[in-house]
């Protein structure tokens, strides 16, 4: 057992994690600060990218602005992307000065100053599909003993302007990119199959799952990602926010929600 602990903390150390905060949360997240100060204090290095989808859904409300969803994508007209911008860049500001009120180091990173390279999604109006992640900036700081806190806000790679990308795609390309273990963490215990949590789910089995419409709306660009992560070779999984060492438990024994496995690659936690 405890050898086991040695090789996980050895291979976290060694590629990071990136830990997807699902706006869902409502920034309740208690639990979440004392695990990234373990993980911080651990010598492992963390990135954090937050979501906001309730929290834009609001703003975007204040202003008479309704939110219309495809496959649980906001679709993004130009009046709404600077609400977007806003919305995502102030919980990204805040995430840091609450991480920094407890001790944690951190450090605000912006997708749209030159990180998440994108273009604009066909029928979604200013939604981004990533291109390329310029990790460096993501890298430094999360490899120097920070917490990166990436707001998931894209820019067009042609004019340079801010896209809207979901949440959980910018988890999935940054830890992709950096090939980094990736936490979803949510506001459900894990991915639900007629009441039950599956404590496994096989990349083969997920499109079926979305088919019949058992996995719906926020959850099917969640575990569109994790199906991506997974099939190549990465550990993910999605896991409840609000229970606590939720993070632990996942990273270090493999326990908690419900882990993404492909049939093809062999890893998984
Ligand atoms: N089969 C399923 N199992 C569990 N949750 C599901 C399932 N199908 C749909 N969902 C929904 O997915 C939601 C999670 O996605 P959602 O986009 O709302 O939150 P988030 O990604 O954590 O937050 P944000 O989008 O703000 O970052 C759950 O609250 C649940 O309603
Ligand atoms: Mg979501």
């Amino acid at each position: 057992m405890e050898a086991a602990l040695e090789d996980r903390l050895t291979a976290l150390m060694r590629d990071g994690v990136v830990i997807k905060v699902g706006g869902s949360l409502n920034g309740d997240t208690p639990t979440l600060i004392a695990d990234i100060k373990r993980l911080q204090d651990a010598q492992v290095p963390v990135t954090v990218v937050h979501g906001g989808g309730k929290a834009i859904t609001k703003g975007l409300e204040d202003r008479g602005i309704e939110s219309v969803f495809r496959d649980g994508v906001r679709v993004t007209t130009k009046e709404m992307i600077g609400v977007v911008e806003n919305v995502l860049c102030t919980i990204g500001e805040s995430m840091v000065t609450h991480l920094t009120s407890y001790g944690i180091r951190a450090v605000h990173v912006k997708g749209n100053r030159n990180v998440l390279r994108s273009v604009p999604d066909a029928g979604l109006g200013h939604v981004g599909r990533i291109l390329k992640v310029d990790i460096g900036r993501i890298k430094a700081p999360a490899w120097n003993g920070n917490v990166t806190v990436l707001t998931p806000v894209g820019f067009d790679h042609a004019s340079g302007r801010p896209l809207n990308v979901n949440a959980d795609t910018a988890a999935g390309a940054v830890a992709m990119t950096m090939r980094s273990w990736a936490i979803f963490l949510t506001d459900v215990p894990g991915v639900m199959v007629e009441g039950r949590i599956m404590e496994n789910l096989c990349t083969s089995e997920i499109a079926r799952l979305i088919a019949a419409g058992v996995i719906n709306g926020g959850m099917i660009p969640k575990i569109q990602e994790a199906v991506k992560i997974a099939q190549a070779g990465i550990p993910v999984r999605i896991v409840d926010g609000r229970e606590p060492y939720g993070v632990i438990k996942g990273l270090f024994f493999g326990t908690g929600g419900t882990s993404i496995q492909s049939d093809t690659a062999q890893e998984g936690y």
